[in-house]
C-alpha cells in the first residue's frame, strides 16, 4: 500500500460496472494503511468541471455532437487536473480517479467513432505529463448485468443505447490489450468483495515493482 503513494490510478469501466463502488472501497483500503488518498471522479470534480458535466450529461441537449461531447469532457479534465490532479501528486499523495482519459476513448472513441489518435493528441493537450495515468483499472461487466445496476433515471449518456454500450466494453477491453503494461482488466460481475481483492491484488502487482511494471 505504501507503494500508492504520489501515484494516479484511473478506476474505469461501462456505466453500471460498480466501479464507483469499489473505489470506495480501495479508497478506504488505502486510508487503513496510512496513506493519503485524493479522490476525484469525472466529469466534474472542481466548481468549473462541475458546470461542465451538467451540460454533459443534459437529457434536454440531444443534438450534442459527438466532438463537442470530447472537448466539453476533455475541458473538464484540464481543470480537475491543474486544480487538483497534479497538486495532489506533487504532495506525495495517492490519486484514484472514478474515469479519466480511458472513459473518452471508449465514449467518443470506440463508440462516438473518433480516432484514438485524435483523441490521444487533445489528451496530450489537456493533461500534459498526467497523460497516461500510472494504471487504469477497467472493471469489465457486460450488458445485461450493467443494466440491472443503473438508475433507472438514465442520463443523456445513458440514453445512447445497448449497441453504443456495448461498443463502449469493447473499447475499453482494446485499450487493455493495447496498452498491457499501464491497463488490468477485473470482471466485475463477481461478487463486490471478489471484485475488491482483485482489485487490491492488481494495485499490488503493479506496484510492487514499479521499474518492470512501467515499462
Ligand atoms: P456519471 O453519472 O458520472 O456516471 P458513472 O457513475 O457511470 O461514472 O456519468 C458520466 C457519463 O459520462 C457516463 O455515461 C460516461 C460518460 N463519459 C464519457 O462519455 N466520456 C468521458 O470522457 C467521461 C469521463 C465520461
Amino acid at each position: 500500500m505504501r507503494a500508492l503513494a504520489g501515484r494516479f490510478v484511473v478506476f474505469d469501466g461501462p456505466d453500471g460496472s460498480g466501479k464507483s463502488t469499489q473505489l470506495r472501497e480501495v479508497m478506504n483500503a488505502a486510508r487503513r494503511a496510512g496513506v493519503i488518498v485524493c479522490d476525484v471522479r469525472e466529469p466534474g470534480g472542481t466548481v468549473v468541471s462541475e458546470r461542465i458535466r451538467q451540460i454533459l450529461l443534459d437529457a434536454s441537449l440531444p443534438e450534442m455532437s459527438v466532438r463537442c461531447e470530447l472537448m466539453l469532457y476533455m475541458a473538464s479534465r484540464a481543470q480537475l487536473v491543474s486544480e487538483r490532479i497534479e497538486p495532489a501528486l506533487r504532495r506525495g499523495e495517492f490519486v484514484l480517479a472514478d474515469r479519466y482519459v480511458s472513459s473518452t476513448l471508449a465514449y467518443q472513441g470506440t463508440a462516438g467513432g473518433i480516432d484514438w489518435e485524435e483523441v490521444v493528441r487533445v489528451a496530450q493537450a489537456a493533461c500534459g505529463d498526467r497523460f497516461p495515468a500510472d494504471l487504469t483499472v477497467v472493471f469489465d461487466v457486460d450488458q445485461a448485468t450493467a443494466a440491472t445496476r443503473l438508475n433507472p433515471l438514465l442520463d443523456r449518456m445513458e440514453l445512447k443505447g445497448a449497441a453504443f454500450h456495448e461498443r463502449v466494453r469493447q473499447g475499453f477491453l482494446e485499450q487493455a490489450r493495447t496498452w498491457p503494461n499501464r491497463y488490468a482488466i477485473i470482471d466485475a460481475r463477481q461478487p463486490a468483495e471478489t471484485v475488491t481483492q482483485a482489485a487490491l491484488d492488481a494495485l499490488r502487482r503493479h506496484f510492487a515493482a514499479p521499474a518492470e511494471a512501467s515499462r
